[in-house]
């Protein structure tokens, strides 16, 4: 209850982080509304925010104060989750990486990490306290870790609680379990307010997209009321897409095999079991931009999400809008119990009742018992209602073809009916004026039936019917009750006027699937939560109704010229979208209907293949005289990381504050006619690769693990002289902490380096260098972060910033002509235009063959925004958010680093391409600061 108000906590993940645009934010948030989510669950990542003990920044893209103002705006109570330790396939799981330094273990009760997650909790405290709904705030429940299940300890527990508490938090502490009841910190010390846990019944094997790997749980009602009685059922993550690792199927893959079936049967399943908290993970994934990701993922954290990640609406979302409004308007459902229906074909068929205590409404969750079954099967459930025992239907059979899962409804009072029972699913219902409306669906020609009572004693015969529809007929099952009975049709609504039932007659709309997918019932008054019916757009925003010139006004996006409908009440007599008027025309009971023109948009963007690109070299590292004489000389002898290393000095970045993106290890020995070469061990997270130049001649490259380097003696080691191995080692992330046992922190680098053939090797038979990110922890551009930049001579050197002068530069064009040596740094300017009232996603697509093996890093106005692999994929697409960028035809600087894996690379095409382009009542995207060159030398 909010405020004396019961309600479903139907919550979205979203993660302020993957959208480095804060204006989008309030774009994510309304789409969040038009789906009928009530709330949101954020993660805030501690690591985004600190790059140094110490330091904390929440500006510009990190002012976590927007993401609260967004889900204000669009009326969405939060769920906060600030850790310390998150997951999210994020960089050590959430974790700072100056963490990878803390001699004392994480995620457990001592002074270091007491110390070091009470320096965070203070810093996020600050935000999270005041923006509460006691202060006046939406934040309602407040997490406590994540999945904290193995090697735990209940004084770090309490720690985090003791710190939230005595910053001001009052809201429950919540806690998510890991994969099913399994009963951690319900009670005793450590323990939660409110108890709950996740589920990802399909897993992640997106390349079996049909596969339904494990059936819904059917015990969490016992296990709530063992557990947690008095609690909620809730599910602090439910599946809602999948994420997929380098070298997968990809997302569409992903989509697919979450997609809206997997919704309806696997949510439906939820809200039998009893569920009444449910946050989808993810609702909108976004992007792992920078060096966000850990290892296992790559930039899109799309997930296959309801909301996809350049903001598009998907079937899932569709669904999910479908299954919210209708426990959003059937208030009954909100306050149920369990009870078991008699129905036939039971073995095969599985039906949950819920009944209302308060009312005698009672719900059917029908489901096949084999949840995977694509089969088409038949039932009737015995339906006991105070208007008597129905067998149900009583003409034809109940169906569920193939994946499928239907909420039924009986003995429901609503407006001025009295429904019996419906066989088609409740989208929503609403008083308009003289009369009342709802709207029921299933899928294309699938049969309903309706039953409605008349007014006390009535007579079912004098109820009239009136449509079109030759299908629909009627009789009466008894003397007050009547019976309707239709096809839901291939296309469009069918309307039945119905006079004599209720009190006022009632306008039944009766939906296949797929039309009723594009059926919004935005709230026009918050208060009372008052709905208006609109069909056809792509997306609908919100409504507002005006009773000062009887409009209503909608907004919202078309992805092409829309003929729409409208259902308001009487007094409603003028319509706008997006603040323009639109004609309609009048069709009885309050429906009217008009278009809605897309018009001719002409969205612009710069022909990449006939722009001039600038192209310089960029591994000057590999030159055996390059000056390295102020990196960090790679020299300690001890280490916090779990990894063992096998010889010394620690090779390892992290020790030396080097934590993301590329990073070049340079190592000096003296030659003797006794080496005849060196062996490499590389330890890094899974997609890592190295290559190795040896007094500027290129040797290879590798994934992680060793390497030999032989037979060199004779070739390319000067026996009398100075040489120089020169690493390039292109970094994943770092691992997380999935089992609190500092898996985080294992190495980046190299575990192992010694020369071959020749006994008596010291510690320092080779000097290393190290050098990664300009200023390592001190970032040298905190606006874009600590993800942002690594160790390549063009970040160091700014080349990636709006502003920096490539005038220099050879021109070249892309796709290129010659297969370049070492890394390579590409430079363009490009525009694009997108109109206003337009809205225009854009990415940059990549298009080669894998001739040879290359990694690139994608940068738009100095922002990382991919990392390529085009011996790897799946990723080929990347998403530039408008914010970073520029879609108002001013100048966008896109710089692309290419680095060969094989000696040389040649990169092939890159494309601008929108996704999609709608007509649209998008907010307003602020330009989010992008700092220059000049900003930076300075
Ligand atoms: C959950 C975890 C999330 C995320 C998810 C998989 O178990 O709590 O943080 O890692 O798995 O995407």
């Amino acid at each position: 209850m909010i405020n004396g108000e019961r309600l479903f906590l139907f919550s979205g993940e979203f993660h302020y982080y993957r959208l480095p645009s804060p204006g989008l934010w309030f774009d994510i948030a309304e789409k969040f509304k038009a789906l009928e989510f009530n709330g949101v669950s954020f993660y805030f990542n501690w690591g985004y925010h600190s790059p140094k003990k110490g330091i904390y920044d929440f500006d510009g893209v990190r002012d976590v104060q927007k993401a609260f103002d967004a889900a204000n705006a669009a009326d969405l109570h939060v769920i906060t989750r600030a850790g310390p330790y998150i997951n999210a396939e994020v960089d050590c799981g959430g974790f700072p990486s100056w963490l990878m330094n803390m001699y004392d273990m994480a995620r457990k009760s001592n002074p270091e990490n007491d110390e070091n997650s009470r320096e965070w909790l203070d810093a996020i405290g600050k935000f999270l306290v005041p923006n509460q709904i006691t202060n006046g705030g939406n934040v309602i429940l407040n997490q406590i870790d994540n999945e904290y299940a193995d090697n735990t300890d209940e004084y770090y527990m309490e720690m985090i609680k003791a710190k939230f508490k005595e910053d001001g938090m009052v809201v429950p502490t919540i806690f998510n379990d890991v994969g099913a009841p399994n009963g951690n910190w319900v009670n005793g010390p450590g323990s939660v307010d409110i108890y709950g846990w996740d589920s990802y019944p399909l897993g992640f094997d997106c390349a079996n997209p049909t596969v339904w790997q494990n059936n819904r749980s059917t015990h969490w009602r016992d296990a709530n009321e063992r557990l947690n009685p008095d609690e909620p059922l809730a599910l602090y993550e439910f599946q809602g897409g999948a994420f997929d690792p380098w070298g997968g199927p990809g997302y569409d893959a992903c989509r697919q095999l979450v997609n809206e079936r997997y919704a309806k049967v696997y949510y439906k399943n939820n809200y039998a079991q009893g569920a009444t908290i449910q946050n989808l993970y993810m609702t909108y994934g976004g992007t792992s931009w920078g060096g966000l990701a850990k290892p296992s993922v790559y930039t899109s954290y799309d997930y296959g999400a309801p909301i996809s990640e350049p903001g598009l609406m998907t079937p899932k979302g569709y669904e999910v809008k479908l299954q919210g409004t209708f426990f959003h308007s059937v208030k009954p459902f909100l306050t149920t119990e369990h009870f078991e229906p008699k129905y036939d074909n039971s073995d095969i068929i599985l039906v949950d009742g819920l009944a209302d205590v308060n009312t005698s409404t009672k719900f059917y969750i029908a489901q096949h018992w084999n949840t995977a079954s694509e089969d088409l099967d038949e039932f009737h459930i015995t339906m006991d209602t105070s208007d008597g025992k129905f067998e149900v239907p009583n003409k034809g059979k109940l169906v569920l073809n193939g994946r499928d899962a239907k909420i039924l409804t009986s003995d429901y009072d609503f407006d001025s009916q009295h429904l019996v029972y419906s066989t088609s699913e409740i989208f929503t219902h609403q008083a308009m004026g003289s009369h009342d409306v709802m709207l029921v669906y299933a899928y294309e020609d699938e049969d309903g039936e309706f039953a409605l009572k008349t007014p006390s004693k009535g007579d079912a015969k004098k109820i009239k019917i009136q449509t079109k529809d030759k299908s629909v007929t009627s009789s009466s099952l008894k003397k007050d009750v009547v019976q309707i009975n239709y096809k839901h049709p291939k296309e469009g609504t069918t309307p039945i006027y119905i006079s004599g039932a209720g009190e006022k007659d009632l306008l039944l709309l009766v939906a296949g699937y797929s039309s009723a997918t594009r059926w919004w019932a935005p709230i026009v008054n918050p208060k009372n939560g008052d709905r208006v019916l609109i069909q056809g757009p792509y997306l609908v925003r919100s409504a507002k109704i005006s009773t000062e010139d009887n409009s209503v006004t909608f907004s919202g996006d078309i992805d092409e010229t829309t003929d729409i409908q409208v259902v308001v009440p009487e007094s409603i007599t003028s319509f706008k979208w997006n603040g323009k008027d639109i004609k309609m025309k009048p069709t009885g009971h309050g429906s009217w209907t008009g278009t809605l023109e897309f018009g001719k948009p002409q969205v612009e963007f710069t022909d990449l293949s006939k722009a001039t690109w600038k192209y310089s070299p960029a591994s000057p590292e590999t030159d055996p005289d390059f000056d390295d004489s102020d990196w960090i000389k790679a020299n300690h002898l001890k280490s916090n990381s779990v990894t063992v290393p096998d010889t010394y000095p620690i090779l390892y970045a992290d020790d030396y504050g080097y934590h993301t993106g590329n990073i070049w290890f340079r190592g000096t020995f003296n030659g003797t006619s006794e080496i005849t070469g060196f062996n490499l061990t590389c330890h890094s997270g899974d997609a890592s690769a190295w290559m190795v130049w040896l007094n500027g001649e290129y040797l290879g490259g590798y994934d992680v693990g060793n390497q030999d380097f032989t037979d060199l003696n004779g070739t390319l080691i000067d026996p009398e002289g100075k040489n120089v191995i020169s690493i390039l080692l292109w970094t994943t992330g770092h691992e997380d902490d999935w089992n609190a046992d500092d898996n985080f922190k294992q190495a980046r680098g190299f575990t192992k380096a010694e020369l071959l053939g020749v006994n008596n090797q010291t510690i320092w038979s080779i000097d290393w260098k190290v050098q990664g990110n300009l200023g390592g922890e001190d970032l040298t551009d905190p606006v874009r972060g600590p993800y942002n930049e690594g160790g390549l001579y063009g970040e160091r050197n700014g080349w990636h910033l709006p502003g920096f002068p490539d005038d220099e530069w050879e021109d070249v064009s892309i796709p290129e002509t010659k297969n370049r040596t070492g890394v390579s740094w590409y430079r363009t300017s490009f525009e694009v235009t997108v109109p206003e009232g337009y809205d225009a996603p854009i990415s940059l697509k990549f298009d080669d063959d894998t001739k040879t093996r290359y990694r690139a890093l994608v940068f738009v106005n100095g922002w990382q925004l991919g990392r390529y692999a085009n011996d790897l994929g799946p990723q080929t697409q990347f998403y530039l958010p408008k914010g970073i960028l520029n879609t108002n035809s001013g100048e966008n600087i896109l710089a692309v680093a290419v680095i060969p894996l094989d000696e040389a690379a040649q990169i092939g095409q890159l494309t601008l391409e929108p996704y999609i382009v709608l007509k649209s009542g998008i907010p307003n995207v602020e330009l989010v600061e992008s700092p220059t060159y000049q900003d930076r030398t300075q």
